[in-house]
């Protein structure tokens, strides 16, 4: 939720931040803006409501003078509407200072009135500007020398409530760009150029500075960070402790983040799957098969003494924690409870030292998933993050994790994310069932092999998607589709319906099928699109049977239905208008090939509907506000 670039170096500041922003759309994309520190004394700005073409047509028509120094922002709208008057950067009334923001100021209304009893004129809606004003009277009140912006930074941070990360440029600092965090994302990158200078960059994640480096800080939560032209890096506290930021080495290259010759990055994210499955799969064997999960950093005997799991996430990856549910519970006996991030926060759940709470999410910034996640410490829960963003907050606050190795994931519609997640949540239930005993080695290492099969089968699923993608033009005018499953199928029918709804906005929804005639079935009227995601002919006590008399049950009262099954299930064949097969896969594995269409589906169908794929309306990838 909103793109921070900045850039101290010897490059010319505004393509490298122009770069970074491109990078960074997915993240929110109302408006955009960058300001430069030109070497005149002065700042430049320029912001524009809309995508960042919006702004890069402005700066066409009116260049900002050359610099090396360089912030830049894309904007998902919090306080006040999507204009060019609430683009970031906000400048300090002399315009000496300017500021990009993500997240959310909660006490900016007493400080925008004390600002105000000061005489200052503000001249936009957000809550960010406060922040420009006070880090301007911060700096003046502060005596020249070194540290004098960074200071300025610690004193205004010290006067903030809630979540912010804050990125500034003065036009008195030539050789100085200062940042700080807390509970929203930022890391540092250190490179050189080919002739050896240093250049730092900052970012909302790593993508802003791909191009340029692979060389990371991470930067811990209540920190100022400072990037300087010769002073490099220097990073403390809010109170002015120095702090060292964890240097790591970012495992995927620029190339990962482009769309390889895809229309969309979703297409190509979709294609990526049995790859960032079979990553997400490799080196977690031992020698004898038995699983190795060496990155969870909790003991077996904390693992035997977990009486009770909560899983915790949002949106896509709620879903996997659905599907997790079932697998774990069959595998471990251990009761698991499944809650949306943001009301598991709010509403006192039964916590102790022996209960799991697993949250996922991609990103590793969600703040709703977050702050469950510190609500959880607070009572002592033990928390194991399953995450795709390396360095990012959630892993960095959880006692262990299982990192799902997907690579970038730019489409604001999880794809590989989500099934590489459910991939993670079967790893974690089977090491639990390994740990605790309750499977022997070789029944565990014959579901890791079943789980090896996976990126075949996908990749199977993907061979065959034609038919599915000239359904999906022929769904292109549908007003309503509705989306059944049981069992494991049930949160795949969820997924499909989030898929739909946030791509092509189309009302769907999903529902589990055995429900359906306790009242979504009057939604049915002749020719209205079902989509049935089949349970294995092998799931648990004809749970089977009864789905395929629900397609029964919905096409008599006229539903056009679009059943995904397995192969071989003929049971199928006389009630459905449309079958997609899958390859056949063990019951509690099936999600991960089943959901592959759905994707495919939504993504056509919103294609066909001339929307933006990997920029939905109103959307943004990572969700930094609750
Ligand atoms: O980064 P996270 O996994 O924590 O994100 C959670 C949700 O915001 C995310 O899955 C969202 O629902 C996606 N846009 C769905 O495609």
């Amino acid at each position: 939720m909103c793109g921070i670039v900045g850039y101290v170096g010897p490059q010319e500041a505004l393509g490298v931040v122009l770069e970074g922003l491109r990078r960074l759309e997915y993240r929110g994309y109302d408006s955009a803006g960058v300001a430069v520190r030109v070497d005149s004394g002065e700042l430049a700005s320029a912001k524009k409501a809309g995508k960042l073409a919006n702004l890069e047509k402005v700066l066409a028509d009116e260049p900002l003078p050359p610099s090396t120094i360089g912030i830049g922002h894309t904007r998902w709208a919090t306080h006040g509407g999507p204009t060019d008057r609430n683009a970031h950067p906000h400048l300090s009334a002399d315009g000496r200072v300017a500021v990009i923001h993500n997240g959310i100021i909660e006490n900016f209304a007493g400080l925008r009135a004390q600002c105000e009893a000061r005489g200052v004129e503000f001249s936009s809606d957000t809550d960010t500007e406060v922040a420009a004003h006070l880090l301007a009277a911060a700096y003046d009140d502060l005596p020249a020398g070194p540290d004098r912006f960074a200071e300025a930074m610690r004193v205004v941070c010290r006067a903030l409530e809630g979540a912010f990360t804050l990125v500034a440029t003065h036009a008195d600092e030539p050789d100085t760009v200062v940042a700080a965090r807390r509970n929203s994302p930022l890391v540092v990158g250190v490179g050189e150029t080919a002739d050896g200078t240093p250049e730092y960059f900052l970012g909302s994640d790593v993508a802003a500075f791909i191009a340029h480096t692979r060389e990371a800080r991470e930067l811990g939560q209540d920190q100022v960070v400072e990037i300087d032209r010769t002073r490099g890096l220097t990073v403390t506290d809010f109170s002015g402790a120095p702090a060292e930021p964890k240097a790591y080495t970012v495992d995927w290259d620029a190339a990962a983040a482009e769309k390889g010759g895809y229309d969309w990055f979703m297409l190509k994210e979709i294609a990526e799957q049995p790859q960032a499955i079979a990553d997400t799969l490799l080196g977690r064997l031992g020698e004898h098969g038995e699983l190795v999960l060496d990155e969870v950093r909790l003991s077996d005997q904390e693992l035997r003494d977990i009486d009770k799991i909560f899983v915790v996430a949002c949106g896509t990856a709620y879903h996997a924690g659905l599907i997790a549910k079932y697998a774990i519970e069959h595998w471990t006996r251990i009761p698991v409870e499944v809650e949306v991030a943001s009301e598991f926060r709010y509403r006192d759940p039964v916590l102790d030292r022996s209960t799991l709470v697993i949250v996922i999410s991609q990103s590793g910034e969600t703040m709703d998933t977050l702050m469950a996640l510190r609500h959880a410490k607070e009572q002592k829960a033990r928390v194991l993050a399953i995450c795709n963003a390396n360095g990012s907050t959630i892993p960095r606050e959880s006692d262990a994790v299982l990192y799902t190795h997907a690579g970038p994931e730019v489409a604001v519609a999880s794809t590989k994310g989500f099934l590489t997640q459910i991939v993670a949540c079967y790893l974690v239930g089977l090491f639990l069932a390994q740990v605790r005993g309750i499977k022997y080695e070789d029944e565990v290492a014959a579901m890791v092999a079943d789980l090896q099969s996976l990126p075949g089968k996908v990749a199977e699923v993907l061979e065959q998607m034609e038919p599915v993608r000239e359904l999906g033009r022929s769904l292109a005018g549908a007003d309503t589709i509705l989306f059944l499953g049981r069992h494991v199928a049930y949160p795949v029918a969820l997924e499909g319906a989030l898929k739909l709804k946030e791509l092509a906005y189309i009302h769907a929804e999903g529902f589990a099928a055995g429900e359906l005639k306790h009242g979504p079935i009057a939604l049915i009227d002749q020719g209205t699109p079902v989509v049935v995601v089949v349970p294995s002919p092998r799931a648990r006590e004809s749970v089977h049977g009864k789905v395929v008399s629900n397609i029964q049950e919905v096409r008599a009262r006229g539903a056009r239905t679009i059943v995904i099954a397995e192969e071989g299930d003929d049971d199928v064949v006389p009630y459905a208008d449309h079958i997609i097969r899958v390859p056949r896969t063990p019951t509690l594995l099936a999600p991960v090939v089943t959901t592959v269409p759905l994707q495919v589906l939504a993504c056509e169908i919103a294609d066909t509907r001339g929307y933006d794929v990997d920029q939905p309306r109103n959307l943004a990838k990572s969700v930094t506000v609750e």
